[in-house]
């Protein structure tokens, strides 16, 4: 049996949190879904607002309204944690983190980057959580909030490699196989977080990400320190998933062999299968955009091989050959799709 975890001022029943995953493959279904099973459902802030007929001339407003919606839709289940993910590279990322507070979100995950400013906007209302990939990025995080105000995070996630969409790892650390395992991350982290819990008198729960399968996987990592994972791949293949089922089945199909870096214009490198989509970037790196929706601030219009969110959208609506198709590792050992309770109850430890 797994054991909630307590944050800060709240309870979380099944220390499992279903990863945010944009653009659209996480929405108020999925979030749902997982609330109702006692676990911490996260909607993606990633352009939510993809569908909207307004979307192409306006879509910060676009987003802003639907994510609001999507946030208000998953409040009406009375179980679990409501996350909202926000990458840090995301243009008018105050804004979201703003609008995601104001629709009633319990946490703000944020990654892709180091939240230092998510204090600011977050005024003491949610619970914080930085996404991180090393124990440095824990102790620089820390040290700024700790220093410009006064606070810390109420839990953090540490991805490591086998994770899906962007990768808080070098290309050069991935190519050579020198990156760190999410056992050394997570030691790491817990090592780098003991001054600041003793300093706050206070636990900040950790939860590990990336390739976790099996709720044999989940207890070897809280055996090493962690209150619980967060597991975004396995959810994909859930009947609540937001995505098409074009996406779905691209899951069920991928072996290992197909699932692969790719280069993203966020300026991370990222995992995804690889289909057509995939093959013409490579083949053709200068490609270049014809109209910008303005989602990611490192990205240069200019030169940009792809519009990340023009492929991600592709793929959330079932274009198997123009869409980009984020997976973890795990994807190749996924051969079915079944309902949440089904997931949640293995991973519980209650059946297989
Ligand atoms: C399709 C997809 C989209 C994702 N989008 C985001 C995102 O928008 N923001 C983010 O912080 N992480 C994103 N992730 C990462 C997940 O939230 C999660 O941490 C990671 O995939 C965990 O590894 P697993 O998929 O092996 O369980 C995405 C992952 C996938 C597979």
């Amino acid at each position: 049996m797994l054991k909630p975890v307590q944050i800060k001022d709240k309870v979380l029943e099944v220390p499992i949190i279903q990863g945010g995953m944009g653009i659209g493959v996480s929405l108020s279904g999925l979030a749902s879904a997982v609330l109702q099973e006692g676990g911490m459902g996260v909607i993606s802030a990633a352009m939510p607002g993809f569908d909207e007929p307004d979307f192409e001339t306006d879509p910060l407003a676009a987003n802003v309204r639907v994510l609001k919606k999507e946030i208000q839709k998953a409040r009406t289940i009375k179980r679990g944690l409501l996350g909202v993910n926000v990458m840090v590279a995301s243009r008018n990322y105050g804004t979201y983190v703003k609008a995601a507070i104001e629709a009633g979100a319990d946490c703000i995950l944020s990654g892709a980057g180091l939240p230092l400013e998510l204090p600011k906007y977050c005024d003491g209302k949610v619970l914080m959580a930085p996404i991180v990939s090393s124990g440095k990025a824990c102790r620089l995080l820390c040290r700024a909030w700790d220093k410009h105000y006064q606070t810390l995070p109420d839990f953090m996630v540490i991805e490591g490699q086998k994770a899906g969409g962007h990768l808080g790892f070098k290309k050069k650390e991935l190519e050579e196989n020198t990156f760190p395992s999410l056992e050394q991350i997570l030691k790491d982290v817990l090592t780098e977080l003991v001054y600041f819990e003793e300093k706050y008198k206070r636990k900040i729960p950790v939860f590990v990400a990336g390739g976790i399968f099996t709720h044999e996987d989940i207890q070897s990592f809280i055996q090493l320190g962690a209150s619980g994972v967060q597991m975004a791949t396995r959810f994909i293949a859930t009947k609540e998933c937001d995505a098409h089922e074009n996406f779905k089945k691209m899951i069920l199909k991928a072996k290992k062999e197909d699932i692969v870096y790719v280069k993203s214009p966020a300026g991370f490198p990222g995992r995804a299968i690889r289909n057509e989509f995939v093959q013409t970037v490579e083949a053709q790196p200068n490609r270049s955009i014809s109209h910008c929706l303005g989602c990611i601030l490192s990205c240069t219009p200019a030169s940009t091989p792809y519009c990340i969110s023009r492929a991600l959208i592709n793929a959330v609506k079932g274009d198997t050959q123009n869409g980009l198709f984020f997976c973890g590792t795990s994807a190749a050992r996924i051969n079915e799709i079944i309902d949440v309770h089904t997931l949640m109850e293995s991973l519980k430890g209650r059946m297989e």
